[in-house]
């Protein structure tokens, strides 16, 4: 078989696991594996390379994706969607394995209705993709997070000030809760739940009170952050190179109210793109590591239109359709744990 890969949307680690993982289960079996360059965009620009063993030597722990990614939607265009399809055809790839989020898995399922023969691999540090229980990268971006907030809670104790950290995420409250938690946060904001300035004032005071005169707030980019009348606190809405909103800067908009509500020294810590960035944590290996073998598996029996996922501990898989278009939001259960220790 020749079996074409890409990785599409914002990188991630355990991007090059993955490619790792497929490139050697096809060898294993003589199959040629090429990788197409910078996403989805690669097909219809005709950019791909033969993956070689020295081309994926050391990628194991190799943050980001030696294929290169981009944002580019070639749906917008019926001729780059032809494009694509005229190349995949030229070069007799047999299947694609398409790495990605929610974006990737929405162009890899109009390209199997089309008749692209598409599997899909879930990769996003939102952890939002709509039927697996982890996405590669998410837990890499949570340890980020969780030692940012460790490192904060000294330097905010020493000062007795509020610190106030804005993760990534998207619409979905995923690392911001699960290092929320890990850290020890005071509160956590997300997109799913709007939460009442107010009661971040009373967190603040009650702490105080009890000797503890330093906070830890971990607030997701999206959060809904509810002001006096029922207003939700709005941040700057941008648009990125490819039209997508642009989120960040809810950090700063939430300290500027909080200084106005309390006689707090606030400080931010806005992690960025920190959270994407260096090598896999062991889960996020492993993960990426399985998924590639599954995706190969799947290859060889032409079970095409499937993403695979994590279920419990069973590497599982469903029609892409299923999930495409679909946000996986963080469970109410979890929100309640992280509830008990606010404050
Ligand atoms: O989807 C991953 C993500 O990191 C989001 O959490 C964030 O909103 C966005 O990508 C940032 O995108 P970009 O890398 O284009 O700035």
């Amino acid at each position: 078989m020749k079996i074409a890969v890409l990785t599409g949307g914002g990188d991630c680690p355990g991007l090059n696991a993955a490619i790792r993982a497929i490139a050697k289960s096809a060898w294993a079996e003589g199959d040629e594996v090429h990788g197409i360059l910078e996403g989805w965009a690669g097909l219809a620009k005709r950019k791909s390379i033969l993956l070689s063993h020295k081309k994926i030597s050391g990628l194991l722990t190799l943050g980001g994706t030696i294929l290169g990614t981009a944002r580019i939607n070639p749906l917008k265009s019926e001729k780059s969607i032809q494009a694509a399809e005229k190349y995949f055809r030229e070069q007799k790839f047999d299947a694609l394995l398409s790495i990605g989020g929610e974006g990737t898995l929405q162009i890899a399922a109009e390209f199997y209705r089309r008749g692209m023969p598409v599997i899909c691999i879930p990769k996003t540090i939102d952890n939002d993709t709509w039927g697996t229980d982890y996405s590669i990268g998410f837990d890499t971006a949570v340890q980020i997070a969780t030692e940012a907030i460790d490192r904060l809670h000294t330097t905010a104790e020493s000062h007795q000030r509020v610190m106030i950290v804005e993760v990534m995420g998207r619409h979905a409250g995923w690392i911001a809760l699960y290092s929320g938690i890990a850290g020890g946060a005071d509160a956590i904001l997300i997109p799913e739940k709007v939460f009442p300035i107010i009661r971040l004032c009373d967190i603040v005071k009650a702490r105080a009170k009890r000797g503890r005169k330093f906070s830890i707030f971990v607030v997701s980019e999206d959060a809904k952050i509810e002001l006096e009348g029922k207003k939700i606190l709005e941040t700057p809405s941008t648009r990125d190179e490819y039209g997508d909103i642009k989120l960040g800067g809810i950090g700063e908009a939430l300290a500027t109210e909080l200084r106005r509500r309390s006689n707090s020294e606030v400080r931010v810590t806005v992690l960025g793109h920190v959270q994407r960035g260096g090598t896999p944590t062991a889960f996020d290996r492993i993960l990426a590591t399985r998924l590639g073998v599954k995706a190969v598996e799947l290859a060889r029996k032409k079970d095409f239109g499937k993403l695979v996922v994590l279920s419990g501990n069973e590497i599982q898989t469903l029609p892409i359709q299923k999930s495409a278009g679909k946000v996986k939001q963080v469970d109410a259960e979890l929100q309640k744990v992280a509830e008990v220790f606010f404050g």
